[in-house]
């Protein structure tokens, strides 16, 4: 005799509805985020539009051409990492990366030691690769917004995902670490400043040159693409055709043209966040913010009896405790949700777990992924659609996307091979 699953219970289903967005929904912030972006792109609307266009300098994709040895830092997605990457001829390729723990402390500390500590960390790569002799050119892959203003100089906008450094808002970044790598005569030299969506972009544009929009889907969400020049009133040389474009689409929504669709729990995971009020899009999206809503909606349910007979622990409580492994392992979970049951008693200390408690919080989960997914795709078509350009590859890179089974390009270490060939692009 087979075991029927358990079923979600019907008081679950109705306090998920307004999380399932229609495809008329869809369709309209389709068209609410193409007006984001054409305000973004124009010199009158730049400066309040809430979803930037910030340009990137980089105008040219790979030719496949690039040699050279390079640095790279990657900072602000799951993982600091530094890289160094040797380019040689027919596109061979070779890189020795490292990753280092970013401590909490400095996420939220001060500039002097934060940039210190990256600073640091090139040093005791150098030494450990035994290159400190040598000097680099270097790549700072900075996922963060910033208003660039050339290819090694930009100024943070505002912070996202974890960080919130006091003292570099409206800062140039690449002098303030510049200044703390010459501190620690280190010999490296900031050549290019790239966001990670760029990176995703030119590694994949490395081997495929249809390649036109890098997507990131993980800690954060953010896209770039390449623009006509025309369409780019915020920069006047026109000698060049394209421009590559970072959108920050994380932050659509901060204008409050969102509204309409963030449900209660979306409101909660805002206000409990470091930015209340920005990053609205990337709070519906992304990894982070989907783990928390995730655990806010299981606490309201619990709130409202629907699950572990009321009971709340602590830990389930608690801002962060869902990690984004309880949400893949969850959402695939096919143990007869023995695993959901371990991760629900195990990590949250919750009491008389039942089967229906895990049949729903697997269907909270999904729904909640599948949200996501929805908003993901009608932002990649808005892009898509707009470039109306034909064949596109997508490059994309993150958690989100790598646990997810999708279609695309995989950007095989975009944020440091991308920025090492940002830096190789640039004529010396
Ligand atoms: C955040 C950052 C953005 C980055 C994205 C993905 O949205 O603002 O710059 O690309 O996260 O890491």
């Amino acid at each position: 005799m087979s075991i029927r699953p358990p079923k979600k219970s019907c008081a679950v289903r109705d306090f998920l509805k307004p999380l399932k967005l229609s495809n008329d929904i869809l369709c309209d912030i389709m068209k609410r985020l193409l007006k984001e972006v054409n305000k973004g792109l124009s010199k009158d609307t730049h400066e309040m539009a809430a979803v930037k266009c910030f340009l990137t300098y980089v105008q040219d994709l790979p030719t496949g051409q690039e040699t050279g040895r390079y640095l790279a830092i990657d900072l602000g997605g799951a993982n600091f990492r530094i890289l160094l990457i040797t380019l040689g001829p027919e596109k061979k390729f070779k890189m020795d990366a490292r990753t280092y723990a970013f401590p909490e402390e400095k996420m939220v500390g001060g500039a002097d030691e934060f940039f210190d500590y990256i600073a640091e960390c090139v040093q005791t790569f150098k030494s450990t690769l035994k290159i400190e002799n040598e000097e680099f050119p270097l790549g700072f892959c900075f996922s963060f917004p910033v208003e660039t203003s050339g290819l090694n100089k930009g100024i943070l906008t505002q912070w996202a995902k974890r960080f919130q450094v006091a003292g570099v808002v409206g800062k140039d970044v690449v002098a303030l670490l510049q200044q703390a790598l010459d501190k620690r005569n280190l010999k490296v030299k900031i050549k290019a400043l790239v966001n990670d969506t760029t990176g995703c972009l030119m590694s994949c544009a490395w081997k495929d040159p249809n390649c036109r929009i890098g997507v990131i889907i993980g800690t954060g969400t953010n896209a770039c693409y390449m623009e006509k020049i025309e369409n780019v009133e915020t920069f006047p040389d026109k000698s060049k055709p394209y421009m590559i474009i970072n959108t920050e689409w994380g932050n659509f929504g901060s204008d409050g043209s969102l509204n309409d669709i963030l449900t209660e729990c979306d409101r909660q995971v805002d206000a409990i966040s470091l930015r209340p009020g920005k990053e609205i899009f990337e709070k519906m999206v992304s990894v982070m913010y989907v783990c928390e809503l995730i655990r806010i909606c299981m606490v309201k349910c619990a709130e409202l009896k629907y699950l572990f007979q009321g009971e709340i622990t602590d830990h389930l409580k608690l801002k962060g405790t869902f990690l984004p492994e309880f949400m893949y392992d969850i959402e695939k979970d096919d143990t007869n949700l023995r695993k959901t049951m371990a991760i629900l008693e195990e990590s949250f200390l919750i009491h008389d777990v039942t089967m229906i408690d895990c049949a729903n919080v697997q269907y909270i989960v999904k729904v909640i992924c599948e949200r996501s997914a929805c908003l993901l795709s009608a932002a990649i078509s808005t892009l898509v659609n707009k470039m109306a350009l034909s064949p596109i590859t997508i490059a994309i890179d993150g958690g989100m996307y790598r646990n997810h089974p999708f279609e695309m390009l995989l950007s095989q270490d975009g944020s440091g091979r991308g920025t090492a060939l940002v830096a190789a692009s640039i004529k010396k």
